[in-house]
């Protein structure tokens, strides 16, 4: 088995976890969750998502969060599903953004509202004005291994996504399990012809635990080399328009796992269990 030495642990709570609460989460709760996630030692966090307020209304605060992450000089994403969310993100001087685009065209078309190839086009666009003003593009595929409404997914639909955004310039792609539904041997199988296929590519994981396997499928995608972990506090999170699904997997769990392992990620586990206590009062 490959152990690696460190694993980087991208926290995405505040974003993919509270995008799916059913009721929208004070500003002022998100910031506390933020800063108690800050002293964690977690190097990224995805703080905000610019899109629009009527389709994802708990994300409705994108630029107070924005701001709010670059006051406290964190190293934050954010999520800019289209050129509309580009600019506002560049008005609010956000510097790392981060574009998603399904493997199924279902789920493509119910999430952004756009084809498959119509969100390609969009993406080269925004990908040429990222460059100009010299942002950090973090690429999200989705459903990358089976999808809600269209079954199981091939390899090719997430290579020709993953094509794309390595041929125009992506600084890293995120390959989403968004349903939750892979087992480690796909996951293994996928992660091994993608580093094949894109040698010099820098993948991250991102798992949801609706089968309970996402410990399972991160170890199943270090063995295929994989370094980069996205995880959320409190496993909070789902998708609105991946039905059914459910958070993605615990930060707690995946650096208790890790650092037993002896494999570092960097991040205080007590500060960790401070930010977890909070997520448990933040509803109340
Ligand atoms: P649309 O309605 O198709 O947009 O939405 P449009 O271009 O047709 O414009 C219609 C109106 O919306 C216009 O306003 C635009 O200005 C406005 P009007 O002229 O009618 O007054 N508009 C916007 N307003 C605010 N922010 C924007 C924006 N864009 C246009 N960005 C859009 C297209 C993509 C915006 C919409 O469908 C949307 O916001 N969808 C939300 C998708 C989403 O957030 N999904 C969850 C995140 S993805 C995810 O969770 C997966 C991930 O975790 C990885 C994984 O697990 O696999 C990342
Ligand atoms: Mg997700």
């Amino acid at each position: 088995m490959y152990f690696p030495k460190q694993i980087e642990l991208i926290e995405v709570g505040p974003r993919d976890g509270l995008q799916n609460e059913p009721t929208f989460v004070a500003t002022e709760k998100k910031q506390i969750l933020v800063k108690l996630l800050a002293t964690t030692g977690v190097k990224r966090i995805e703080t905000a998502s610019f899109v629009h307020p009527k389709a994802v209304p708990q994300m409705a605060d994108a630029a107070e969060m924005a701001r709010f992450s670059l006051g406290q000089g964190l190293s934050f994403l954010t999520l800019t599903p289209n050129q509309k969310a580009l600019e506002l993100a560049i008005q609010n001087n956000v510097t790392q953004i981060a574009v998603f685009v399904g493997a199924s065209e279902t789920f493509n078309q119910k999430n952004i509202r756009r084809t498959i190839d119509e969100s390609l086009v969009e993406c080269a666009e925004m990908f040429a004005r990222a460059k100009e003003e010299k942002l950090f593009i973090r690429g999200y595929v989705s459903m990358c291994f089976s999808c809600p409404y269209e079954g199981a997914i091939a390899y090719e639909q997430v290579e020709k996504v993953v094509r794309y955004f390595v041929q125009h310039g992506v600084d890293e792609i995120s390959i989403g399990d968004t349903n939750g539904q892979a087992n480690p041997k796909i996951v293994y199988e996928r992660f091994k012809k993608l580093t094949e296929d894109f040698p010099q590519t820098v993948f991250v994981g991102h798992f949801h635990d609706t089968n309970g396997l996402a410990l399972a499928n991160i170890l199943a995608a270090m063995q295929a080399g994989i370094e980069k972990f996205d995880t959320s506090i409190g496993g909070l999170g789902g998708c609105p328009f991946s039905p059914g699904a459910t958070g993605n997997v615990a930060t707690e769990k995946v650096v208790s796992m890790l650092h037993q392992m002896g494999i570092e990620t960097g991040i205080d586990e007590q500060c960790l269990g401070q930010a977890s206590a909070y997520v448990q009062t933040m509803f109340l």
